[in-house]
């Protein structure tokens, strides 16, 4: 029940603002994230009594719990209060890697290689009733820490089904749940079994709101609803769209600081310069390695780049930022390794001593990836599919001289940005192919107008205001 000194306002993810590292001599070291629920939460100031729930992630994570005890230390959490729940290893690794990120991101991002998957088993309902537990130990917890009619607002397809437990535990909070993915079409939405696709939707219909990044991973969800559970079933949940924007400010501020200058000296080195000495030209792609990032056909198209117009070659260098993760799920290690070798593949039948065509990195620098974001004169983001990718919203952002934004109609940021950038089928590499050739030529003067509006659009909804309304909306 309601504590009277209960947090106002709580956040409930599966990763949270904080991890923790376990050192050979016992101690703890505590690394800190970024993105937009770490500037939304700072955005609403020290006094507004918030609290963030998450899930302990690994080893050294349930070791600070245990050693912290019910809040994380605000020496590591950079003065946010954390509670972190230490959740049973193998529960959490049935509803986080065997549910959430096999099955729920598969299906949202509609990734299955369908004559084979998904195998939707006695094995999957085992791990079924793990995600269940995972959801029920967040709405448990959050119904301990919230003050009588406080805002939760709760995210993701990890925490799919805790809006509806929460509600029945806590009547009186305002539950919001925000998806930070697209959202299937019906149809393939119901590959899933027809109790857990009811479960699962009926799980978000549990909050006030139902928030999405754009109005068609919206309109998905509410036909979800109508083809599953019938035609009102969502009239009791209002629904909302909340296009997360680039932070500008932190983005700038960020990009002109010295390890990000020594990054693109290092990064000119690499690149080098065309056989009549001027700059090349390059084409920058920054992901974690994640199959629905398509990594490969992008690959692919810039092969037939060099096909197509060999006037390229040793003009263009193609920057790929491939960082890792997910790796405890074999198919991403694979996904992996094929962006290795195809690279790989094409440096050897294209490059020259002084040409190295594909420049790619797979260890995670954020200094790194600004440098490149500066550099940038083409941007490639052509997701299969993708909630947002924030990317395509901060190159503009950052880049020196202004680039062009070759996206896929598939990322929810093309809602935002597709027209100011070079569209792509994402499974078309002809298509791809021929999209990095006009965005290789786009005349300087469009190209810095296109930027123009481009940072307008993407700057939009900065992630402080992203989370504020949301929090405003639940109040009305
Ligand atoms: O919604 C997608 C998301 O959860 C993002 O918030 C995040 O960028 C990404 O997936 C990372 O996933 P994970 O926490 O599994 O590394």
């Amino acid at each position: 029940m309601a504590s009277t000194h209960g947090a106002e306002v709580l956040v409930a993810s599966n990763r949270g603002p904080v991890s923790y590292e376990l050192r050979e001599d016992g101690s703890l070291h505590a690394k800190r994230g970024g993105g937009g629920l770490v500037s939304g939460l700072s955005a609403i100031g020290p006094d507004a009594n918030a609290l963030w729930v998450c899930a302990a992630l690994s080893d050294a994570d349930r070791e600070a719990v245990r050693r912290g005890g019910r809040r994380l230390s605000e020496d590591a959490t950079g003065g946010q209060q954390v509670r972190m729940i230490d959740i049973d290893a193998t529960v959490f690794s049935d509803a986080y890697n065997g549910i959430a990120n096999s099955v729920l991101w598969f299906v949202h991002h509609m990734l299955y290689q369908t004559p084979l998957e998904p195998v939707l088993d006695a094995e999957f309902r085992r791990q079924w009733a793990s995600y269940e537990a995972y959801n029920r130990a967040f709405a448990e917890a959050l119904a301990e820490e919230a003050a009588q009619g406080a805002a939760v607002v709760v995210q993701d397809y990890h925490l799919a089904l805790a809006p509806r437990m929460l509600r029945e535990l806590r009547p009186d909070l305002r539950i919001g749940h925000f998806s930070h993915t697209p959202w299937a079409p019906p149809d393939y939405f119901r590959l899933l079994p027809d109790d857990i696709a009811a479960e699962l939707l009926g799980g978000i219909l549990g909050a006030d709101r139902a928030g999405f990044l754009t109005q068609r991973w919206a309109d998905a969800f509410t036909a979800c609803c109508e083809a599953v559970l019938g035609a009102d079933a969502v009239s009791g949940t209002r629904i909302g769209v909340h296009g997360l924007g680039a932070d500008a400010d932190f983005l700038r501020q960020r990009a002109h600081r010295p390890d990000v200058d020594e990054r693109m000296t290092a990064l000119r080195t690499e690149i080098g310069t065309a056989p009549d000495g001027k700059a090349r030209r390059t084409i920058v792609r920054v992901d974690r390695t994640e199959l629905s990032k398509n990594i490969v056909r992008g690959l692919l198209a810039y092969r037939q780049l060099l096909d197509d117009h060999p006037e390229w070659r040793e003009r263009v260098v193609h920057v790929a930022f491939a960082y890792p993760s997910r790796q405890d799920l074999a198919v991403y290690r694979d996904y992996t390794a094929e962006v290795q070798r195809v690279a790989q593949e094409i440096n050897s039948a294209y490059g020259t001593p002084g040409w190295t065509p594909v420049v790619l990195h797979v260890k995670d620098d954020f200094a790194r990836s600004l440098a490149a974001y500066r550099l940038a004169d083409v941007a490639l983001v052509n997701p299969i599919r993708d909630g947002m990718n924030l990317v395509a919203k901060e190159v503009p952002v950052v880049s020196d001289e202004g680039c062009a934004l070759v996206l896929s109609r598939e990322a929810g940021a093309y809602e935002e940005l597709g027209e100011d950038a070079v569209t792509v089928n994402p499974y078309d590499i002809t298509g791809t192919a021929h999209a990095l050739h006009q965005a290789l030529t786009l005349p300087a003067g469009e190209r810095a107008e296109r930027t123009k509006r481009l940072t307008a659009a993407a700057t939009a909804l900065p992630p402080a205001q992203w989370f504020l309304d949301q929090l405003h909306a639940l109040e009305d």
